[in-house]
């Protein structure tokens, strides 16, 4: 059975392609797509759920979070490395509790479909519980979800280590029973190369080989103490890419969260693997790590996704990672029109995870994850929406002065779940 959902549509069609219908119709049938088009030619018969005077886009796509940072978001750090040890690493360490990675993994998973966030990359913590409770919490919502069990076997506190072979074990059992299973998927994790031995980092890529279709998900070139690290630690190799590289990390479905310190062979070279690029900038600001360059990834033509980061991003909202985005670019002197920026957060982050054939936007098929936003959400979008002359205005100003407020409804698979 055929079901409509009346309201302005919106969704990109490329990276700088879009399509708009004013007064539209999204046909969903069960849980695809089945067509947009206007409400003028909307057949007989068909139920209509009517949302006019909003707006439907595509679900927002997180290209990197952490989950098990949620309680600890604006926390004080000096800069990552600090932020690590005084914040992050200590609130992981409760994760090898299965009660509390379960609450924490409801709470997360509400507040992502709240903020219009219908799939995410997701870091869990070092223990295969914690994996566990992020993926039956994602299956109970029939929510597509990519997560993995962080490897860690070096350079942080003792709770938090596991070995080559314990990271490999639980890894590959989790990735078993979890990987393709519904709408999830495994994500190989190796937190970042200063964490990891040389001997993890080569499990990490015996498994990358094993399963050539999970993902693989990690920190690069972040903050320029790490990068610095990272040259002591593997001096004979050519740069942090190279570290991952050299141990088989770099590969179709390899995304790194950060990338601010690579330079036009690293990117090259990602372009040429198929490995994608998560832009943090909430995070990038928050830690003061830098400015991410998206005109040379571009240039290389690496795929990019926009991304979170929580905890050491700010937000869970991707409007909120948008504004950021925006203004980090800006100072870069790069721009970012709004098209681009909503490609960043919905078809964009897709391509980057390789999902674009199953969610991003609303071509025939694709799995009905979407959201209405509504411009009267605050008493601030409202009055500036009664401003706006057209989509694009309406939605620039939605990406500065918007949140959660905004987002009246999220659907998963055509159904309503926040
Ligand atoms: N690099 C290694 N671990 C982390 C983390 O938890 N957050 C961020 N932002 N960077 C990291
Ligand atoms: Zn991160």
């Amino acid at each position: 059975m055929q079901k409509a959902f009346r309201a302005s549509i919106f969704h990109c069609l490329g990276d700088s392609k879009s399509e708009y219908i004013e007064d539209g119709v999204l046909l969903v049938e069960d849980g695809r797509v089945a067509g947009v088009g206007t409400a003028n030619d909307l057949p007989g018969g068909v139920d209509v759920e009517d949302h006019s005077g909003k707006l439907i886009l595509p679900g927002f796509v997180d290209c990197h979070v952490h989950y098990s940072q949620l309680d600890i978001v604006a926390s004080y750090g000096r800069n990552l490395l600090d932020w690590l040890d005084r914040c992050a690493y200590p609130e992981e360490a409760k994760f090898s509790d299965p009660a509390h990675a379960r609450e924490v993994a409801d709470a997360f998973l509400d507040q992502l479909l709240m903020n219009g966030t219908t799939t995410a990359l997701v870091f869990a913590t070092v223990h295969p519980q914690s994996v566990e409770a992020i993926f039956e919490a994602a299956e109970k919502r029939s929510m597509r979800l990519i997560a993995g069990k962080v490897l860690m076997d070096e350079r942080c506190p003792e709770a938090l280590r596991d070995t080559p072979e314990s990271g490999y074990a639980e890894s590959k059992a989790l990735i078993e029973k979890w990987h393709g299973k519904g709408r999830l998927g495994y994500a190989i994790t190796p937190r970042f190369a200063l964490t990891s031995s040389e001997q993890q980092l080569a499990a990490a890529g015996r498994l990358a080989a094993e399963y050539p279709d999970t993902w693989m998900h990690t920190h690069l070139a972040e903050n320029t103490e790490e990068v610095e690290a990272i040259a002591r630690q593997f001096p004979e190799s050519r740069s942090y890419l190279d570290v991952y590289e050299r141990h088989g990390l770099l590969r179709h479905r390899s995304v790194f969260a950060h990338c601010l310190y690579l330079d036009d062979d690293d990117r090259t070279l990602m372009a040429e693997k198929g490995a994608a690029g998560a832009f943090c900038p909430t995070s990038n600001l928050f830690l003061g790590s830098g400015l991410f360059d998206l005109d040379a990834m571009d240039k290389a033509g690496v795929d990019v996704g926009l991304a979170t980061d929580v905890g050491g991003g700010t937000s869970l909202s991707m409007l909120r990672t948008m504004d950021e985005a925006y203004k980090v670019l800006h100072l870069k002197g790069q721009s970012l029109p709004v098209s681009r920026a909503i490609y960043l957060a919905t078809l964009g982050a897709a391509r980057a995870l390789d999902l674009d054939d199953k969610i991003g936007n609303f071509e025939v098929g694709k799995e009905a994850d979407f959201i209405v936003i509504d411009p009267h959400g605050s008493s601030t979008t409202s009055r500036r929406a009664k401003t706006t002359s057209s989509v694009d205005e309406l939605l620039f100003s939605l990406i500065f002065l918007g949140d959660d407020r905004n987002v009246a409804a999220t659907y998963l698979q055509g159904k309503s779940v926040a």
